[in-house]
């Protein structure tokens, strides 16, 4: 049968605009229309595709949905081997490498391209005539698997490209990878489906592209990010690395925007340290930088050795993962009594530091890992990240290894433990009684957010409540200079110090005592409602639960806390101390009328006045104020120019106002 010249140009038009839906979403992450028309679009794709089979091209936006699944993976030669990368562990070593090449050079210094070193799998991409026709994993470096099945159900790349220039044959080269969320995704569904949680992204990707059928790689959260090419012919490409990707970009390609061009050794070392402090805030796993020299002439005089070109390098970041020997779980009593198990550990420099402890979260996670004394773990640090225990290497495991169980009692005070049905944490029913959460509570009342006690460290808590000097917090103002100067590396100075801090504190603010009291599940943002929406302490002291479930972000359990705390006589008198003591606040105004609460709205563009003003105003009206467009948004304010969020809005059908009728709405 053949397809009419309407339907043929039809299906043309559907190609061109899934596509470029795609590129805006996936690439761009700014998507123009919503899902719902986006399914239209696709749907109405495959409805012709079903009746005229001719249409289904290698490129059509319909292939993503994952092929009839393989027998096994065909091989792939790569005509231009893809090769490795030489590592530098320390400052020293990318030295040593700059050292190298500016000699073999005979230049003083070098522009270098820099990119994140993402974790996940190396892929070629075959690009003939602009279409996606083959795609295989690195292998050996001369031999790979054909995946293209499985690469085509990857959204973030295209399976044709858009623009001027591209050359006939053009293989692009890049990482796939899961990110820190799609991670998190995959595991809660696999373990909610009874199968075996992945170890880290790295692995689930690359079970996802080596699996054969295709349909359970597209349901796999995969991503893809180009840092270079192999093959070209049929067209020429800049003589820059840095400005082949930028090349790349231009025609769709997925190319990470962070990627810098830096100059000499230490334009190297400032891109390093910025990533290495950015790093744990990126959506995904990096493990350090790649430095490429980017002028390609210079790339050629340099050439390679064995596996790896002269002309790159990754600067490694502290491994973050280590293996290490559990010696033994004790169990931690946090401040509201919930019992943590800790694992103890052989020393082990993970991360950048030495950790000798980590955390198993609660005693379902111990039974989950399977983690017993005297196994070999593997311990992962990332960033300020507390260390924890992520996976046993069974394999290692001695004979005799102990079961982990949560012990009844109190491991500090003695007291029963509890655990509601429902709830991963056990607690210790002691409450204040209880020494470690009176430790913990105190540590918490003296921190930077609450009360901010200059001088008065975890370290230092331990001491006075050890040494019986502290009961509670009352007790802290209560404190003589000679009895702080009496203790383990104190003098009179500091402890003087830590007297005039504590003097300091007893001016507060009503939001920062509330959050001070240590009030479970009641953090700053909390705190801060309730002074609002009391504006003394008094009446919370005495509100009831359905007095409390009125004030916005306080639901049942919350209001439940806050009342159980309040009715505690214990905690009565020592609010009671405190303010005899010296500590006071002002009074807060009483918020007045919250015209727009529960009222999202999203600000592009120039107004007349500064952002964050409008955004004070509006959120002073009970109002969130929100970085993207999303269906949640309920008002778009569009100043002068505004940005895509405008495009979005009006594609999403969201009300967007002026800032005359924003204003208006304010009043
Ligand atoms: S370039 C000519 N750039 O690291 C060098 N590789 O250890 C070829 N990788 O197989 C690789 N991010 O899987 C390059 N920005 C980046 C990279 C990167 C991650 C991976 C890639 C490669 C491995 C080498």
């Amino acid at each position: 049968m053949s397809v009419p010249k309407a339907v043929r140009q039809r299906a043309g038009v559907l190609h061109k605009e899934l596509h470029e839906h795609n590129y805006r979403y996936y690439v761009l992450d700014e998507p123009v229309i919503s899902d719902a028309e986006y399914d239209r679009l696709l749907r109405e794709l495959l409805d012709l595709e079903v009746h005229y089979p001719e249409l289904i091209t290698p490129d059509s936006p319909s292939q993503r949905v994952g092929a009839a699944p393989l027998k096994a993976f065909g091989e792939v030669r790569h005509e231009v081997r893809m090769l490795s990368l030489d590592n530098a562990f320390s400052d020293e070593e990318l030295g040593e490498f700059d050292r190298r090449i500016r000699e073999r050079l005979e230049v003083d210094a070098v522009d270098y391209a820099a990119e994140p070193k993402l974790d996940g799998l190396a892929v070629s991409l075959l690009y003939e005539d602009a279409v996606l026709t083959r795609a295989a994993t690195r292998g050996d470096g001369v031999t790979g698997e054909d995946i293209t099945a499985n690469v085509r159900t990857i959204a973030s790349i295209p399976l044709r490209l858009t623009g001027r220039g591209i050359p006939a044959i053009l293989e692009v080269r890049g990482e796939v990878y899961i990110s820190h969320r799609g991670f998190e995704r995959l595991n809660r569904q696999a373990m909610s489906s009874g199968q075996k949680p992945f170890v880290n992204p790295r692995n689930a990707a690359a079970g996802s592209l080596r699996q054969l059928d295709p349909k359970v790689t597209a349901a796999r959260p995969l991503e893809f990010y180009c840092y270079g090419v192999g093959r070209v012919a049929g067209g020429v490409l800049p003589d820059r690395h840095s400005d082949i990707l930028a090349r790349l970009r231009k025609w769709h390609l997925r190319v990470y925007e962070g990627i810098g061009r830096v100059h000499g050794l230490a334009g190297c070392m400032a891109y390093y340290r910025k990533l290495e402090k950015t790093r744990t805030a990126l959506p995904f796993e990096i493990d350090g930088v790649v430095f490429k020299v980017d002028r390609l002439d210079q790339q050629e005089i340099l050439g390679f050795v064995a596996r790896a070109p002269r002309w790159a390098i990754a600067r490694k970041f502290p491994a973050q993962e280590e293996q290490t020997r559990v010696t033994g779980i004790d169990v931690q009593v946090g401040r509201t009594g919930a019992l943590t198990p800790v694992a103890r550990l052989d020393p082990v420099f993970v991360g950048g530091v030495t950790v000798t402890n980590a955390t198993l979260h609660n005693e379902d996670e111990v039974h989950r890992k399977d983690v017993r004394v005297g196994d070999t773990v593997i311990i992962r640090r990332a960033g300020d990240v507390i260390p924890e225990v992520v996976s046993v290497i069974r394999k290692k495991r001695p004979k005799g290894a102990r079961v982990f169980h949560l012990p009844k009692q109190c491991p500090v005070c003695g007291s029963a433990v509890e655990r509601i049905e429902g709830e991963a944490v056990a607690r210790c029913s002691g409450g204040l009684f209880c020494p470690a959460q009176r430790r913990e509570a105190i540590k918490h009342f003296a921190s930077r957010r609450a009360m901010d006690i200059d001088g008065l460290g975890d370290k230092l808590v331990e001491q006075l409540v050890e040494k019986g000097l502290i009961q509670d917090v009352s007790d802290l103002y209560q404190l003589e200079v000679e009895e702080i100067a009496g203790l383990e590396r104190m003098a009179r100075k500091s402890a003087t110090n830590l007297v005039e801090a504590l003097e300091k504190s007893e001016a507060t603010t009503l939001e920062r005592f509330i959050y001070a009291l240590g009030i479970r599940e009641v953090g700053e943002a909390t705190a801060r409602v309730l002074a609002e929406e009391f504006g003394e302490l008094e009446p919370l002291m005495n509100a009831d639960v359905e007095t409390l479930q009125a004030v916005r972000d306080v639901g049942p359990v919350v209001a439940q806390h806050i009342t159980g705390f309040f009715s505690e006589p214990h905690n009565r008198e020592v609010i009671q101390r405190l303010r005899r003591a010296g500590l006071h606040w002002e009074t807060v105004e009483p918020a007045g009328p919250r015209p727009l609460a529960g009222k999202t709205f999203v600000l592009t563009g120039t107004l007349s006045m500064p952002r964050s003003e409008l955004k004070a105003r509006l959120q002073a009206a009970g109002a969130r104020v929100s970085g993207s467009v999303s269906k949640k948004t309920d008002y778009v304010v569009a100043g002068a120019d505004p940005g895509s969020k405008y495009d979005k809005a009006q594609a999403l059908g969201i009300e967007i106002l002026d800032e005359a009728a924003c204003l208006k709405l304010l009043k």
